[in-house]
């Protein structure tokens, strides 16, 4: 109820308090903040993909902004051997503005990461972008890049069949339940169907022998990712977890203690504010955070 109406205030709150209680989902403001927790989960045995913070850029300056900062990142990890990878949000590409203008954009940075060795993900974003970004995806596998991945949403109806179509090209999923708010016609809204989905998806993943990221914090779904991979007897070859930066912490490490690949998202940058208010949406104690922040400063 409480986190409830947070979530309906949060336009109201003062930006300060938000960052406050979001930048545990953030690595800091540049690439040296991605570095270093990049490094510090490599100790532990983990690996981390950086995500260049910005979404839903509407003018071509921003989205060339975008694309430099994203080979700044690509030039980082080559050069400091870091175990990670690059997630792009194609509308920081510039999506939103025209499909050949990000197409080109993105391009530019694959080229650069194949160059390098280093593999891309294209993030998925709300269903207006789905087509679109499956079609880039499809033309970077077609322009013959390897090294791209993409990502499906078990809250999708569509899922499914996008899997289907997608089983010829073998691709490199990051399966997750989806964030955004989408109507019920395109999208199983009820936390049940949605992890029934995402059971279902994962199978016909394993069954094509697809690679697959298993990203939830949902101890429903990673204990039956855990049961089914030991189940076909799974190598890392053919999957690694994945949990956000700042989440579920504990539960991570008791994962990759069991021998488990793992994988943390790391976003960093100065435009947070999206991304941080999706985070802190999600975060059951979210209020109780707030509030302290609120009243304490911290
Ligand atoms: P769920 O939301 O049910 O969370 C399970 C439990 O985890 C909660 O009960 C809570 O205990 C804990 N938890 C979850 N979020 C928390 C938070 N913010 N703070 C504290 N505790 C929290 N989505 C998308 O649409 N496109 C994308 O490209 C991606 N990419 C992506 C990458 C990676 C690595 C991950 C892990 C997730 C994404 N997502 C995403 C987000 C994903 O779709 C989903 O919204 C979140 O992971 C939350 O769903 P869970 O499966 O974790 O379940």
């Amino acid at each position: 109820m409480l986190n409830k109406l947070i979530i309906t205030m949060l336009p109201l709150i003062p930006k300060t308090i938000i960052k406050m209680v979001a930048m545990k989902y953030i690595a800091g403001n540049s690439i040296d903040d991605a570095k270093r927790v990049t490094d510090e989960f490599a100790r532990l045995g983990g690996m981390t993909t950086i995500d260049v913070l910005g979404e839903f850029v509407t003018t071509k300056e921003e989205a060339q902004t975008e694309k430099e900062e994203s080979k700044r990142v690509l030039h980082a990890i080559k050069e400091n051997n870091m175990p990670t990878y690059l997630s792009v949000k194609p509308t920081s590409q510039g999506l939103e503005i025209d499909e050949e203008f990000a197409y080109r954009n993105i391009k530019e940075i694959i080229t650069l990461a194949d160059e390098y060795g280093i593999f891309v993900r294209l993030d998925m974003e709300n269903s207006p972008y789905t087509d679109g970004i499956l079609n880039l995806y499809r033309r970077f596998r077609a322009d013959g890049f390897d090294n791209v991945g993409i990502v499906l949403q078990a809250y999708m109806r569509r899922s499914e069949d996008d899997i289907k179509s997608l089983i010829s090209l073998k691709p490199n999923i990051r399966l997750c339940k989806g964030i955004y708010k989408e109507a019920p016609s395109i999208a199983f809204q009820s936390k049940e169907e949605v992890r029934n989905n995402y059971k279902k998806l994962l199978r016909m993943i394993f069954d094509n022998d697809m690679y697959v990221g298993v990203a939830t914090h949902d101890d429903v779904l990673i204990n039956d990712a855990i049961a089914e991979i030991a189940k076909r007897k799974l190598t890392k070859a053919h999957y690694e977890f994945q949990m956000l930066l700042g989440v579920r912490e504990k539960r991570r490490n008791e994962i990759l203690n069991m021998g488990h690949p793992m994988r943390i998202y790391v976003p960093y940058g100065s435009d947070w504010y999206g991304y941080a208010t999706r985070r802190l949406k999600e975060n059951p104690d979210m209020a109780s955070h707030i509030f302290k922040a609120m009243f304490t400063g911290k």
